[in-house]
């Protein structure tokens, strides 16, 4: 039974040890905290603790420490460093044990902004990132931000179930579009695992809560790709679709994108329209993800079709072959409208969502490019979701 203590190191020495060690006291307990601050370096922590104690009490549990997982926190911030495996798998052990409702948002403060760091952020389930040397304004803010819209008094909470499985797809994620980042080979047990987890997520038509907790993920490819990869698995379900189609589509659903790992993060994350000769490096994602998976080998067709076929339209006006008509398989139609339904609805720094009637009105709008049966059926599957 895994300790219901445990802090950074405190979880490191147990894997060593198999046993639970530094079971001292936490610094800073002061009413009932609603924040609990997990750092590896205590010195910061300490005055980070001060600056978030000043509005919301906060424990601090740094290395060596524990704390008593409670069900009060609100907020979870990381402030550790996340390189390599084993980093990563320990702060997932210790968010594990402290994360008792996974509604309770977690905001990581990076060391650095690179795309490897927000990659690893993604990967221990963060809720949103700052850098570390954010300032205490902007740290504050965002504290307050999430705690408002982790658990709202007036909202019911997401499902946990569903929680837990977006936490896990975000975690499985996360190993893949790291590994593809590093070009390195893409883990096919991570995408199992991601693929399982979705399914898990949106089995029986909990679509709803699975893009309530997805939309609240702040880098904006894993929300995008896991949007795309529940609301494509949940369409499949509804189709009557075999499970394992619905396995198949969820996981070229996640790894849609995979060749926006190889571009660069100015273009990717540009908060506004893209240059013609931007639109062609970002449009690019297709192919390069496409040679990415057939160099690695071992993946199904239909998942390579998807991959790279997911922006072409009937009437062949798409990228990247100007396919047309029958040449688009099925199953890249059906990512193709979920795909553009998620990019509408999602939420982005510098757009706000489009409500879900105006993205399906935007999706019968384009006529002949999209195919209109399955558009009808969408219509019917978000109308009920
Ligand atoms: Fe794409
Ligand atoms: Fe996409």
């Amino acid at each position: 039974m895994p300790p219901r203590t445990v802090g950074v190191h405190a979880e490191r020495d147990r894997r060593r040890t198999g046993r639970p060690s530094g079971r001292g006291w936490p610094i800073g307990l002061r009413g009932t905290p609603r924040v609990l601050l997990l750092t590896d370096r205590l010195k910061d922590g300490l005055r980070l603790r001060e600056v978030v104690d000043a509005v919301e009490p906060c424990t601090l549990v740094g290395p060596g420490q524990s704390a008593e997982a409670s069900p009060d926190h609100r907020l979870i911030i990381c402030d550790a460093a996340l390189d390599g495996p084993e980093a990563l798998a320990v702060f997932r052990a210790v968010l594990a044990h402290h994360r008792l409702d996974p509604a309770v948002p977690v905001l990581c403060l990076a060391r650095g902004t690179g795309p490897d760091v927000m990659a690893q952020a993604g990967a221990i389930g963060a809720t949103a990132v700052l850098p570390r040397d954010a300032s205490d304004a902007q740290i504050l803010f965002t504290a307050r931000r999430l705690i408002r819209s982790g658990r709202p008094a007036d909202r019911c909470p997401a499902e946990p179930a569903v929680a837990a499985s977006a936490r896990d797809a975000a975690g499985a994620f996360g190993d893949v579009f790291e590994a593809a980042r590093r070009g390195r080979s893409v883990s096919a047990s991570a995408l199992r695992r991601g693929g399982s987890s979705v399914m898990d997520a949106v089995a029986g038509g909990r679509i709803g809560s699975w893009l309530d907790v997805v939309r609240s993920h702040d880098d904006a490819t894993y929300q995008h790709c896991l949007l795309v990869a529940g609301l494509s698995t949940g369409f499949a379900a509804r189709l009557g679709m075999t499970t394992r189609g619905q396995r198949l589509v969820a996981q070229a659903a996640l790894v849609h994108d995979i060749g926006k790992a190889a571009i660069p993060p100015a273009i990717l994350n540009k908060p506004g329209p893209l240059s013609p000769a931007e639109l062609d490096v970002m449009r690019s994602h297709a192919t390069i993800g496409h040679e990415m998976l057939v160099r690695q080998s071992g993946f199904d067709p239909q998942l390579l079709d998807i991959v790279r076929h997911h922006h072409e339209y009937l009437d062949g006006s798409g990228y990247p072959d100007g396919l047309s008509g029958d040449e688009v398989s099925a199953l890249s139609r059906l990512v193709t409208i979920c795909d553009i339904y998620a990019a509408l609805i999602e939420r982005r720094a510098y757009k706000t969502p489009t409500p879900p009637g105006e993205a399906l009105a935007t999706l019968v709008a384009m006529g002949g490019k999209l195919d209109a049966g399955l558009v009808r059926a969408f219509c019917d599957f978000i109308g009920v979701a």
